[in-house]
């Protein structure tokens, strides 16, 4: 596919990750819709790109905020042919922690668990369910999803709701590529080790540091160089169901 031939929704595209590949793939003459629940930067997105990106309020993990979204999507565009599931949360937390003092013993709550699951995966579920359905109805012809998950998906130490949320991801990229391809829709994900964005400001900074040390070439990676992988996937025809990884050489 060509990028000025895309119309693409990016969930969580008005900040991060989601913000760079909103307003690099409307520099490239994408069509581009942004769905984020933070309004505010709905707004400065928009002004930033001279209105070349168009923000949605949508919250990912409402069934009902996801239909009312491709409807407006589809309309402000003509045509729904690009989705990335970009939107996600951190809500970290060991699955127990013994007190040194106390012996008392806390666990992972039950909170975090199902705010990291609904958002970074029933979220994708009901943006590809709807993009599948539209693009299946509407014979929209050659079509693409990508899908962010991470470096953690691997399990990552304090992370068992988002490393298990993130598996998921790649395994429902690669069974919808076999299940969607008859409709000329192909799929990908991409798994980033730590990026510079605004999710990473939620460590503490010495933490950050440690992590970036962690990195063989020393250092978070720029969101502009993830979307290099978001442009490959959406101009190659031939991939599809495949996860790349982008994270600077680093193991989990
Ligand atoms: N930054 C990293 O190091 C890193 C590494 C690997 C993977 N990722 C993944 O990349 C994606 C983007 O992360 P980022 O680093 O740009 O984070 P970010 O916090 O800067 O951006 C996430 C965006 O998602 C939006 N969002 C949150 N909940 C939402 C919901 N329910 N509905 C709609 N939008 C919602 C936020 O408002 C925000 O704009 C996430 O899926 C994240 O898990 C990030």
């Amino acid at each position: 596919m060509r990028i000025e031939e895309l119309k693409v929704i990016v969930t969580g595209g008005a900040s991060g990750m989601g913000r760079t590949f909103s307003l690099e793939l409307a520099a490239a003459g994408a069509q581009v819709v942004a769905a984020d629940v933070n309004t505010d930067a709905l707004t400065e997105i928009t002004k930033a790109s001279d209105g070349a990106v168009f923000g949605v309020e949508c919250n990912v993990a409402d069934e009902a905020s996801v239909a009312s979204l491709f409807e407006v999507a589809y309309k402000h565009m003509g045509s729904v042919n690009g989705l990335i599931n970009n939107a996600g949360i951190i809500r970290d937390g060991l699955l127990i922690k013994k007190d040194r003092d106390t012996g008392e013993i806390s666990n992972l709550s039950m909170k975090k668990w199902q705010q990291v699951i609904d958002v970074n995966l029933t979220g994708p579920f009901l943006c590809a369910r709807e993009f599948a359905t539209m693009a299946a109805r509407h014979e929209v012809g050659p079509a693409c999803m990508i899908n962010i998950s991470s470096i953690s998906r691997k399990g990552n130490v304090g992370q068992t709701n988002y490393s298990a949320a993130k598996a998921g991801l790649v395994a429902m990229t690669k069974l919808w590529s076999q299940e969607l391809s008859r409709y000329g829709i192909r799929t990908g994900a991409i798994a980033p080790g730590p990026v510079d964005t605004p999710i990473l400001l939620q460590m503490p900074e010495k933490a950050r540091a440690g992590l970036s040390r962690m990195v063989p070439l020393g250092r978070f990676a720029d969101p502009k160089e993830v979307y290099t992988a978001v442009k490959f996937i959406f101009e190659n025809d031939f991939f599809t169901g495949r996860c790349l990884e982008l994270d600077g050489g680093m193991n989990i």
